[in-house]
């Protein structure tokens, strides 16, 4: 990351606090410090009275089991199950008829389930599930678009006690199958296609050609939704619809250990393998429910929207686990937010009376850049509370925010956290904390985050270090799908007995902490996380590339852009053409979300004498800074060329 932009951008020099009103507050689930209290005498006792407030079919024997660190366990012993407490729970409370969900698809038509209504279609495909052979323990693939059908399948995995691996929407055919064939799916769950920009795109046929790769599978299950074509084939594939009109609309939750696994989502690290995080259940609902209560200050009337898409970690824990553990109104939306308008965000807000905005720094920069207009014309007199997750909010995107979404009255809450955490970690409180534009502020009660320099020591206010929580937390990942070691040393080695976030911090002089970024090679595009090594990969793997390093760049929008520089094989020459088409390439071995902003061609990558690639060095070709030391290099003039070469083609 450009140090020098974002040293400016998260300096607190001209913040001063914004605090809740005092109407706000008086309404607030929590107005003082009393939670932050309560977790710091007793952590434990404080995880234990949160976690009491699901329903366990057998209680806990122990709050953590850290006999075998860092493979910590939480209420060991208990029993419960995700879906009766998302779902039955509230239903034999009496909220029956309350909406559980809103559905709007891109081109308006909408679905509205209420809790009774979501849970029948959780049980009949729960059943659906069960004769198509998928026991407890087994793993369940969903790609699909975000259609009300993809959270019933999720739902319905944790009843019967299956492992759900959702595969966002937009990965690509190959991404879907690696993800598959590590997580060993028994069935995948799909759509025929998805709606984009009022254009289709076919899923379930795109899928056809990884389909004979994939031998775990044995059922594929198809929702209708665009109505693309494809060829069943007899004994695998199985239409959403047919299965569902005969299902049986009761099926009793299976009770599953606190410690069963609940899902696994694949996350970009710095190798060119996705990891496969691996969250429990019995943590993970006591996390994800805790704070979704507290941190967007869950009352019973609220419409609750998460722009996230199910196939993030955000979509899991924020728009499904958290909202309808607690009873909540959550909605979904199909769409991208500028079709068939840039106020389409805003329309929904009107439309629906959406209480509580959860978005990203992305899309709000979006928003900022397309002009103050298309939410003037809307009225969003219903939000009162606002989010941001995913990457750094700028504070001057913090401040657009607040005026023009929030009418300057809703706070803002800036959560920190990761797929790995599986829970919101660095948060202000609603009714309780101290704005400052930029900054996620402090941890979250009973969650203990730390800055360290290299040595592991804390940092003193002012002083940039790496950011690690100094404690185990309920909803944290439990290993790595299949590579405990992987585990061990991503998060585990660098300090000993603590876990390494990969993200770089710093603290005021108010014990607010402001996020960086990351401190490895991975990106953050538009608010998700790729690997460099991954696009790296895919670049390689093109028959034309003989070596390729790829950076981010600080973009204005998206927050890095990926920028590709490349070496081709002898006796090839690059050109505009031979960079769409890689750009292509990556598109298809990843996905859309992959695919570089920039290729640049040059012959040589500048390397230590050791055979590393500088990856610094190309950042700051790219940034258009002064490179500095480049003695350590095998080549010192490669270095030059290159950046003359780039700096000529901007
Ligand atoms: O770098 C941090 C950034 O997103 C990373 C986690 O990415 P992912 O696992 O895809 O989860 C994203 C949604 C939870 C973190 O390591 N990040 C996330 N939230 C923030 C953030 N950076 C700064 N401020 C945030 N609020």
């Amino acid at each position: 990351m450009s140090e020098e932009k974002h040293g400016k951008m998260f300096s607190d020099e001209q913040v001063k606090p914004f605090l809740p009103s005092a109407e706000f507050k008086s309404k607030a689930l929590a107005r003082d410090d009393k939670l932050y209290k309560k977790a710091e005498k007793d952590r434990l006792s404080f995880w234990a009275d949160m976690a009491a407030e699901l329903d366990w079919s057998q209680k806990w024997e122990a709050v953590l089991d850290d006999s075998n660190p860092p493979f910590y366990r939480w209420f060991t012993g208990g029993k419960l199950n995700i879906s009766a407490n998302c779902l039955d729970r509230h239903v034999n409370n009496g909220l029956g008829d309350k909406r559980a969900l809103i559905f709007e698809g891109e081109k308006g038509d909408t679905a509205q389930l209420t809790y009774s209504e979501l849970l029948e279609e959780v049980c009949k495909f729960s059943s659906v599930l069960r004769k198509l052979e998928v026991d407890k323990g087994d793993a369940v693939t969903i790609w699909m678009p975000m259609v009300p059908e993809a959270i019933v399948a999720m739902l319905a995995c944790t009843r019967i006690g299956a492992v759900h691996s959702v595969v966002f929407g937009g990965f690509s055919p190959e991404a879907l199958k690696d993800r598959i064939l590590d997580s060993k799916s028994k069935v995948l769950v799909t759509a025929d296609g998805a709606f984009r920009r009022g254009k289709t795109i076919p899923m379930r046929v795109a899928a056809e050609e990884i389909l004979p790769l994939c031998e775990s599978i044995q059922s594929v299950v198809t929702v209708e939704r665009t109505g693309t074509g494809y060829e069943p084939m007899d004994g695998r594939d199985y239409r959403w619809e047919d299965l569902m009109a005969d299902a049986d609309s009761c099926f009793d939750p299976e009770p599953m250990d606190a410690e069963d696994p609940l899902f696994i989502l694949y996350s970009s690290g710095t190798t060119g393998k996705p990891k496969g995080i691996l969250h429990t259940g019995g943590g993970y609902l006591v996390g994800v429910n805790t704070t979704f209560k507290y941190v967007f200050d869950h009352q019973p009337d609220d419409v609750f929207w998460c722009t996230a898409d199910i196939g993030w970690i955000t979509g899991h824990s924020y728009i499904i686990y958290g909202p309808l553990s607690n009873g909540a109104t959550t909605m979904i939306y199909e769409g991208v937010p500028d079709y068939p308008e840039r106020d389409r965000f805003w329309e929904l807000v009107e439309k629906y009376g959406v209480t509580v905005f959860y978005t990203a720094p992305t899309a709000i920069r979006s928003f900022m850049r397309w002009g103050n207009h298309f939410p003037a014309k809307r009225d969003l007199s219903s939000l009162r509370l606002l989010g941001s997750v995913g990457e750094p909010i700028n504070p001057e995107a913090w401040i657009w925010y607040h005026e023009h979404i929030g009418r300057g009255k809703c706070p803002i809450v800036d959560t920190w956290w990761q797929t790995e955490t599986g829970m919101i970690m660095i948060t202000p409180l609603p009714g309780v904390t101290p704005l400052k534009p930029g900054s996620a502020t402090k941890p979250f009660p009973g969650v203990e985050m730390d800055i360290v320099d290299e040595k592991g020591n804390s940092t003193g206010p002012g002083q940039r270090g790496f950011l690690v929580a100094k404690s185990p937390w309920p909803a944290m990942l439990r290993t790595l799908h299949g590579d405990p070691d992987r585990y061990l040393y991503t998060y585990w080695k660098q300090y000993e007995g603590i876990y390494f976030t990969g993200d770089g911090a710093w603290r005021d002089a108010d014990g607010n902490f402001w996020i960086m970024g990351r401190v490895d090679d991975v990106l953050n595009v538009s608010g998700h996380r790729i690997g460099t090594m991954e696009v790296e990969s895919a670049l390689v793997d093109h028959p034309s590339v003989a070596e390729a390093a790829v950076i981010g760049k600080v973009h204005e929008i998206k927050g890095h852009a990926i920028t590709a520089f490349v070496t081709l094989k002898e006796g090839i020459e690059g050109s505009d053409e031979l960079a769409a088409e890689l750009k292509k390439h990556v598109g298809k071995a990843i996905g859309a979300i992959a695919r570089p902003e920039e290729v640049f061609f040059t012959y040589e990558l500048p390397k230590t004498r050791s055979g590393k690639i500088m990856r610094r060095l190309l950042r700051d070709i790219a940034e258009q800074r002064d490179l500095g030391d480049v003695t350590t290099l095998m080549d010192p003039q490669v270095v030059a060329a290159i950046k003359d070469g780039y700096t000529e083609k901007q």
